[in-house]
């Protein structure tokens, strides 16, 4: 529908890491992780602390401020001192290119 929009190649996001992005009035984290594209809110919700400058590591993002975990897949908080799930956003790779569901 209209609100996919065109985020990045592909191949701007490397193996098993994340970036960050501005699109559409959003900050989103892009993770590839086992050559599949996940996309969450970049902002933690315990802090103002960026995800893309934490640690991805078994399919979770750990936040380099306190270093509370989100699971990139479902956004849900897998330690303390999350309290918050994080929001994520479908994703979808066309041609090498990214595409986001933003709201
Ligand atoms: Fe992310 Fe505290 S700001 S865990």
């Amino acid at each position: 529908s209209d609100n996919w929009k065109s985020a990045v190649s592909v191949t701007d996001i490397p193996d098993d890491d994340v970036i960050g992005i501005s699109i559409g009035g959003h900050q989103i984290a892009l993770y590839k992780y086992e050559n599949e594209i996940f996309a969450t809110d970049n902002v933690c919700t315990h802090g103002q602390a960026l995800l893309s400058d934490g640690f991805l590591e078994d399919g979770e993002i750990e936040c380099p401020l306190h270093q509370g975990r989100f699971c990139i897949k479902s956004g849900k908080t897998m330690c303390e001192p999350l309290t918050e799930d994080l929001k994520t956003y479908p994703a979808r790779v066309e041609e090498n290119q990214v595409y986001l569901l933003l709201d």
